[in-house]
């Protein structure tokens, strides 16, 4: 790693660590130029039809170092695909001024994928939602007069065009389309319009013919679609984006496949939210019923989710974290259970791909909530989907003369139409537990034993030459233009001697209305209090007693966004910010202050110094305190630091600070903000079964909604980090600490009645013992090695990973019997059979093996 200077495109200079890249030759998979085309069944690309089963991986949520980690991680859970939104404000931050270094290099990204030998579908938009800051599109252009987004309007349609256009030339220009040889088979414009089209009236059906004329007229030789739109023309494909697509006919279902742009496997979280969660088996269960009824491209989004890093968050309140529950994690590690089910289902249902693109279906109603879809081709191959789609109820029916035992809300994919390898509902996949370990600060000044911890403290208030002056309020963003998430509003009010509540002890009442999204207001120059706007657009009243002296009292009010709104009916009007301030308790009544003047300044002097810069670190005096002041507000903490050893992801705990931002090197890590969920709500297990929505099971009542920060190893060098926090109403920068990120616990669980894996079907040597039994796989991360069997029972195990515990049922063999098949391997399967175990064992009760290993 070596260091040097680079430009941000905000005019500043910085710092920013390169990891040495020699120079990167990329490979051209798929060389041969093809247009693609389609029919009712499929897309078809270089004359073959292709089932796409594709992951959403957005590449500014996560570094360009790990970009190809990221798609591998994917393509080894039988993803062929990458999908990816483009980020408009990331990359065109002024009009006409582009962007497309470090993690909006989106040439790179596609470069990526093209070299995994994956396809890629790049949704263009440019207008994403996506829970992105202003949903993708850039705030300047809410202020090129006359403009109103999404609709048909000359402004928007203009800029809209024009980076549609640049971005597609860009990508001719290194012939990415795979019409010239690349990967991208397919791209997006605009993004969910259909449910907002009537709310823009006919400009809005203008404008969306517009939109799909203006992307066919670019000529990529690939097919264009549009997601959740119901007016497109022949010539653009509509797609579904849904927890379920199974039932969706897009317009044109003689002519165009069906195609599933988004299968949510989680969903996002909000400051002040539980964490959402959506079962494996459901997930496993929409994906199995979607290719059931013809589907032929379908996916994830997301797949990785990844970091809302710096101020890219949408909102109002999207936290920084975009894990979404994804099958990988935020941090890159595959989420186990739930990546490794979706594997099996993908290995699966590739064995039937021919079948299904090439075959005729045939449906066959098996009871009232049960049916069998069933593939069959020329060359003999069949291949069957046996669903049950009752949500309480399990099932046996009789298929081809022989029974099968549906569990309810499932699918059992049969490549032969007679063994059952997968059902959606149980999970024969690994699990794991992944815990962040805590490693203490070290300051990198080898002669100090603890973290120095420098401050540089904020008055409340004016500082510099006001922005604005004016009579009462004006509205932030229109104020801001989102060049900070902080606005001063201040004002001071004269209080004359003989108030009568300078002698006795009723206070004055201090009132504040706000549009949102946040606030803290300071009377004095002491924190009064931190009001938080709730709901949408994110509003709130705060008022509080309030001590007031005879003279001058000055009212300071830092109001803030946390994330723009992302998507919505003209949601660019929205708008943010002060909209009243009173005073109740004077000999004269309420004074109202509303109507006073108000001296508005954007921004913290810290921030427009540029002080979390490492080329504008030195523009402010930091002081060393003897101790590292606490709950204060207002403050920027600087420290300098080695990088936690080791090469695992890395987290920063901030639970016991209160609000802010955080930067290491300059690089934004984002906002941080550990509020706590409401107590109630939350399930302790979640039934899989029955229609998914997204708070059916929320976790995590009561706890921060993120507690965690990611920061990208490679933002680290090996000593002399820049840790820079603004706290902006007290915390305990003591107790901040890094984590790393690390699998504890690897485990499995099998039923004897579980089905035979995709593993024993394809063996060369299948004895019929082979195809009929179950396994338990465990796979440790590549370079390590099984080094310990924590538990192993073959009987009536109960417990969850981390936590089994033996029933009354117990094999004693079972550990021996694991330890001597696993011990020192990356990788073992143990099968239940009688070379094993003692079958015969507890013989009224099905049993299952649990193991839990541990991997070095
Ligand atoms: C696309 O091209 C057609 C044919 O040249 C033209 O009529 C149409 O106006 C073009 N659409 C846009 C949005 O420019
Ligand atoms: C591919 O598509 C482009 C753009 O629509 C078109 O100009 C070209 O003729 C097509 N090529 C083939 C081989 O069909
Ligand atoms: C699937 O395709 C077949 C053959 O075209 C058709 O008969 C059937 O209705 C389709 N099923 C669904 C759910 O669209
Ligand atoms: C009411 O009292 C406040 C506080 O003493 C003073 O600033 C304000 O000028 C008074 N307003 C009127 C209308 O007298
Ligand atoms: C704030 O107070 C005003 C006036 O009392 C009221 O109209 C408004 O609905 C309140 N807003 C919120 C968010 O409570
Ligand atoms: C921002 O300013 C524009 C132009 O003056 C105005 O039309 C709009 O309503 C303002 N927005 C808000 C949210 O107040
Ligand atoms: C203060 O004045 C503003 C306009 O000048 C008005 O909209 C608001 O309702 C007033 N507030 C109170 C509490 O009287
Ligand atoms: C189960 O299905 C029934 C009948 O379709 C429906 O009324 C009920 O709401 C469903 N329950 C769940 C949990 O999805
Ligand atoms: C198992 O089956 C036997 C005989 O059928 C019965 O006596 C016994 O109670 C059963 N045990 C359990 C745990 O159900």
């Amino acid at each position: 790693m070596k260091i040097s200077s680079g430009t941000t495109p905000f005019g500043g200079r910085v710092l920013v660590v390169v990891v040495a890249v020699s120079v990167l030759v990329w490979s051209s998979f798929c060389s041969a130029a093809f247009n693609v085309s389609y029919d009712k069944r499929s897309l078809i690309i270089n004359g073959e039809r292709k089932l796409l089963i594709s992951a959403s991986i957005h590449y500014p949520r996560s570094v360009p170092e790990m970009w190809p980690g990221l798609i591998k991680t994917a393509k080894e859970a039988g993803i062929n695909t990458i999908e990816s939104y483009v980020f408009w404000n990331g990359h065109e931050p002024y009009p006409g001024y582009y962007y497309f270094g470090e993690r909006y290099d989106l040439v790179k990204f596609v470069k990526y994928v093209q070299d995994a030998g994956m396809y890629m579908i790049l949704r263009i938009g440019p207008f994403v939602a996506a829970e992105w800051n202003f949903g993708g599109v850039p705030v300047w252009l809410h202020y090129v007069p006359g403009t109103v987004f999404r609709t048909n309007d000359t402004p928007y349609e203009f800029h809209m065009k024009r980076f549609t256009t640049l971005i597609v030339n860009m990508m001719k220009k290194e012939k990415l389309f795979a019409s010239q040889g690349g990967p991208i088979v397919l791209s997006q414009v605009e993004n969910e319009y259909g449910g907002y089209e009537p709310a823009y009236g006919q400009g809005g059906k203008r404008y969306a013919q517009w939109a799909a004329s203006m992307a066919v007229n670019t000529s990529t030789g690939v097919p264009w679609i549009m997601c959740n739109q119901y007016d497109t023309p022949i010539d653009i494909i509509t797609t579904c984006n849904s927890f379920y697509c199974d039932n969706f006919n897009n317009l044109f279902p003689v002519a165009q496949p069906k195609i599933w742009t988004e299968n949510w496997p989680g969903w996002f979280k909000g400051f002040g939210g539980p964490e959402p969660h959506r079962p494996p088996e459901d997930i496993a269960f929409s994906v199995a019923r979607f290719f059931q009824k013809n589907g032929s491209v379908q996916n994830y989004y997301m797949f990785h989710g990844g970091t809302n890093f710096d101020r890219t968050s949408g909102g109002p309140f999207m936290a920084t974290s975009y894990d979404y529950q994804a099958p990988i994690d935020e941090y890159g590690i595959p989420r186990l259970p739930k990546w490794g089910h979706l594997k099996d289902l993908h290995e699966t249902i590739r064995l039937c791909e021919p079948i299904l693109l090439y075959g005729e279906p045939v449906n066959i109603q098996l009871g009232p909530n049960a049916e069998a879809d069933v593939f069959t081709d020329d060359s003999g191959g069949c291949c069957a989907f046996l669903s049950n789609v009752d949500n309480k109820t399990d099932t046996t029916v009789t298929f081809r003369q022989l029974s099968y035992h549906l569990p309810a809300w499932s699918v059992s994919i049969l490549p032969d139409c007679r063994t059952v390898i997968f059902n959606t509902a149980k999970i024969t996949a690994q699990s794991s537990v992944v815990e962040m370990l805590p490693q203490n600060l070290q300051p990198s000044d080898k002669n100090s034993k603890a973290l120095q911890w420098e401050v540089f403290v904020e008055k409340a208030g004016m500082w510099g030459v006001p922005d604005l002056i004016k009579f009462g309020f004006k509205d932030q963003l229109n104020t801001t233009k989102d060049t900070s998430d902080y606005l001063w509003y201040t004002t001071s009010i004269f209080v004359n001697e003989d108030e009568r509540f300078l002698r006795n002890r009723i206070q004055p009442v201090l009132f504040v209305e706000s549009k949102g999204h946040a606030g803290h207001i300071f009377v004095n120059g002491e924190l009064q209090g931190s009001p938080v706007g709730s709901g949408f657009p994110a509003a709130y009243n705060f008022s509080k007693p309030i001590d007031l002296k005879a003279g001058r009292n000055d009212i300071a009010l830092l109001s803030m966004t946390v994330g723009l709104q992302s998507a919505g009916n003209y949601y660019e009007w929205v708008g943010a910010g002060i909209t009243g301030v009173s005073i109740q308790g004077f000999n004269n009544g309420t004074v109202n202050l509303s109507d006073y003047t108000w001296t508005y300044k954007i921004g913290l002097e810290g921030e427009n110094l540029g002080i979390y810069r490492l080329d504008g670190l030195y523009n402010v005096n930091w002081f060393l305190p003897p101790e590292v002041p606490k709950n204060q507000p207002l403050t920027w903490y600087k420290a300098i630091m080695d990088a936690p050893p080791g090469d695992d992801p890395v987290g920063m705990d901030m639970l016991h600070m209160g609000k802010g931002r955080a930067w290491l090197n300059g690089q934004g890590i984002g906002r941080y903000w550990p509020i706590a969920s409401s107590l109630y709500g939350c399930v302790k297990e979640c039934d899989y079964r029955g229609t998914f929505f997204p708070n059916k099971c929320p976790m995590n009542c009561g706890e921060p909604t993120q507690r965690w920060y990611h920061i990208p190893r490679s933002w680290f060098k090996p000593t002399g980090n820049v840790l820079v926090i603004f706290e902006e109403k007290g915390g305990d920068p003591s107790k901040i600490n890094f984590g790393v990120r690390k699998t504890t616990a690897l485990c499995a669980t099998v039923s004897e009645d579980y089905p035979s894996n995709i593993q024993n079907y394809l063996r060369k040597d299948a004895s019929v013992s082979h195809k009929n039994s179950t396994t338990v796989r465990l796979k440790c991360p590549e370079n390590a090695l099984i080094s310990g069997i924590k538990f192993a029972s073959f009987g009536n195990p109960t417990g969850t990973c981390g936590a089994y515990y033996k029933g009354d049922c117990h094999d004693p063999s079972s550990i021996s019997v694991v330890e001597k098949v696993c011990l020192n391997k990356n990788d073992c399967a143990v099968e239940l059979t009688e070379k094993h175990f003692t079958m015969s064992l507890c013989p009224n009760i099905t049993k299952k093996l649990s193991v839990e290993a541990v991997c070095n």
